[in-house]
């Protein structure tokens, strides 16, 4: 019997508890011995669990059981969670997590501490919820240099937009629904700013490019911003609007790594990932694209993935998994006013056609956008490829010229 610790009962640790439960013959099947349950930690009462008498609020009870191997820390946050893990990790337990926000700002640091106690820290759960897509790259993919990664990593959002894209739905409402559904994260600002999104591409790019990459050193956006007006030009430039995390290993070595919005073309890989699914792309030199898709949120595909986890470290108690990136420093990043892309434009516009004579005369050769419905008082155009740093010049000038930008949206290659 191996006994395991879970430190969360929320939405993914009740999932954790359930999976262990309820598949118990599957995993006796995997590891050859039963896993137990022995500790749950969770400052809350929950005396009609099944589990009841395993609750504890005291982290010691854990840290201080050398029965207990492997700890699955789902409580989300940096604090406690990250002075636990240590702890635990210096203790020689292996630790999983599903835990984005911690493995983006300690990744490394934890990894390091892992190696050094001969213990696994494990993070499937982290991106994807119930996609695999870690270990793929760590070992499936392994063998190729990884040149891009670009995927839609926050079911939250990908919910909300897919129901302002197919039901005409407005934000608040779309985001309510995905809260009840138990996709949004405590703070759903996390998700729908982009923070959430950035987390995952952090860990994405450091384990493709071998270097912490630290999420406040990646441009962020969110799709607060969107509007239904925006989806119509969208589609009417035979495109989806998605929330789009990539990154993309340039020739000098730097990374080209940012969260935003972008219009992505309705016959692309990802353009029909809809509702609370994720789908990763990576591109490696070997295989050219795979593409993971799958449920990115939610209890049991999110728990599922912790549990996998779980498993891996009970059939490792006494070797190391390789999974290791060392340290970053802000200069492996292309600064985001360098990076180029297309940008599509929302203009107002009393007359079109002058809206659209200001924009070819600052941008050169725009694309008019001619929506099936008019769509009153504005205009939309896409510019060509052309750096941030013109793009943002270019829209001031527009807007000097009395034509205001009602909304700047990167066009994606994807
Ligand atoms: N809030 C996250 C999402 C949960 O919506 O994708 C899974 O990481």
């Amino acid at each position: 019997m191996i006994s395991v610790a879970i430190m969360g009962h929320g939405v993914v640790g009740s999932g954790v508890a359930e999976i262990i439960t309820t598949h118990k013959n599957k995993l006796f099947s995997s590891i050859g011995e039963e896993v137990y349950i022995k500790h749950i930690l969770d400052l809350r009462e929950f005396p009609d669990s099944p589990l009841a008498d395993r609750f504890t609020k005291n982290f010691d009870d854990i840290l201080n059981d050398v029965e207990v191997r492997v700890v699955a820390e789902v409580m989300g946050g940096i604090n406690p969670a990250y002075d636990y893990t240590k702890k635990l990790l210096k203790a020689g337990k292996s630790v999983v997590t599903s835990n984005k926000e911690l493995v983006a700002a300690k990744g490394a640091e934890l990894l390091a501490i892992a190696k050094e106690n001969n213990a696994n820290f494990l993070f499937e759960a982290s991106v994807g919820g119930g996609i695999p897509i870690i270990r793929p790259m760590n070992q499936c993919l392994v063998a190729n240099n990884v040149k891009e990664v670009a995927g839609i990593l926050n079911g939250t959002t990908n919910f909300i937009l897919t129901k302002m894209i197919d039901e005409g739905m407005n934000f608040d409402t779309a985001l309510k629904l995905a809260q009840d559904l138990g996709f949004a994260e405590r703070n759903p600002e996390a998700d729908v700013e982009g923070h959430d999104a950035c987390r995952k591409i952090c860990i994405l790019a450091s384990l493709a490019f071998g270097k912490h990459v630290y999420p406040d050193n990646v441009h962020t956006e969110g799709i607060t911003k969107i509007t239904l007006d925006d989806v119509k030009y969208a589609s009417a430039y035979k495109s989806v609007i998605k929330l789009i995390g990539k990154v993309k290993i340039l020739d000098d070595g730097k990374m080209d790594i940012l969260v935003a919005p972008m219009l992505i073309p309705k016959k692309s890989q990802l353009a029909n990932i809809d509702y609370e699914f994720n789908g990763i792309m990576v591109r490696g030199d070997c295989t050219g694209d795979v593409v993971f898709y799958g449920k990115g949120a939610g209890k049991l595909p999110t728990a599922s993935a912790v549990v996998a986890d779980i498993i891996d470290c009970c059939k490792h108690l006494k070797t190391r998994k390789y999974l290791f990136w060392a340290d970053g420093t802000n200069d492996s990043i292309l600064p985001y006013n360098e990076s180029e892309t297309a940008v599509y434009l929302r203009l107002s516009a009393e007359s079109k056609d002058n809206a659209i004579a200001k924009a070819k005369e600052v941008f050169g050769d725009v694309t008019v956008i001619e929506p099936k419905e008019e769509i009153a008082q504005t205009v939309a155009v896409v510019t060509p490829v052309l750096k941030i740093q013109e793009i943002e010049s270019k829209a001031s000038a527009l807007e000097s010229s009395g034509i205001n930008v009602l909304s700047k949206i990167r066009i994606g290659d994807l």
